[in-house]
């Protein structure tokens, strides 16, 4: 259960990057051959930071770490500047000693995404599921690619992504109509299975997602609510997300 001690309160991004890193950076150590579930967006890039730092102070070793990444666009080519397999190999696998073949990002050009879907959930079981999941949220309170709805799903699975979503994220993108309209993305079960969840808000923006989760109540119209029920999580945020 999300307890208060584990809501910390960090003054600025900076320093919730790093906090969050050391998590990580602990896991690492005490898994060698772990299993990293990443997220892509803005809030995570800063722990990204930190980790190829520790990695090149020879502090952590990714040789033996695996990652599934929780989402992706679709469609979408991996060499797409805004694909976040794109993203991960940017803002971390190029820069630390990470075996490439083993991260996994959600394929934004599969032929076939039910098949790719189904698979991508029996690809982390076999290799014995997710050790750590690194989360942000949307401002809607979406996790992954998770929107609020009536109804979550379980698995992996193709999603249209909301309007909101698509005007948040048009800022990445040259024009709000080359923001692709779906998304494959892990689904609820693959995020609360992972032994432990880190989940990073930053911004005043993101204060109303944050207070959902805070207020006690589940709702499925704030997919990041349900994170409270998991048995060990950790929210770091900055003092602009959780004051507003
Ligand atoms: C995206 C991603 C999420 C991410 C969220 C917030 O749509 N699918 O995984 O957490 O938006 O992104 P940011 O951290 O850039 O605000």
């Amino acid at each position: 259960m999300l307890t208060k001690d584990r809501v910390i309160v960090c003054k600025d991004y900076d320093e919730m990057s790093r906090r969050a890193a050391d998590v990580f950076a602990d896991y690492i150590r005490e898994n060698p051959t772990g299993i990293l579930g990443l997220a892509t967006g803005s809030s995570p890039e800063g722990i990204y930071t930190c980790l190829i730092e520790d990695n090149k102070a020879g502090k952590i070793d990714f040789s033996g770490i695996k990652s599934y990444n929780l989402d992706e666009y679709y469609p979408i080519e991996p060499t797409h500047e805004q694909s976040y397999r794109y993203f991960m190999n940017d803002r971390l696998f190029d820069h630390v000693n990470i075996d490439k073949a083993n991260t996994f990002v959600p394929d934004g050009k599969c032929a076939d995404p039910d098949a790719f879907c189904k698979a991508y959930d029996e690809q982390v079981a076999a290799a014995g599921g997710v050790g750590i999941q690194l989360l942000g949220v949307g401002r809607n309170g979406h996790i992954g690619f998770n929107e609020p709805g009536d109804e979550l799903i379980g698995a992996t699975h193709l999603t249209a992504l909301c309007e909101s979503t698509i005007d948040a994220n048009s800022r990445f993108f040259e024009t709000r109509d080359d923001v692709p309209r779906h998304a494959i993305t892990m689904g609820m079960d693959g995020i609360l299975s992972a032994e432990c969840i880190v989940l990073v808000v930053s911004g005043k923006e993101k204060h109303e997602a944050l207070m959902m989760l805070l207020s006690g109540k589940y709702t499925t119209n704030a997919p990041v609510t349900l994170l409270r029920s998991h048995k060990n999580v950790y929210v770091f945020c900055d003092e602009a997300a959780y004051n507003g």
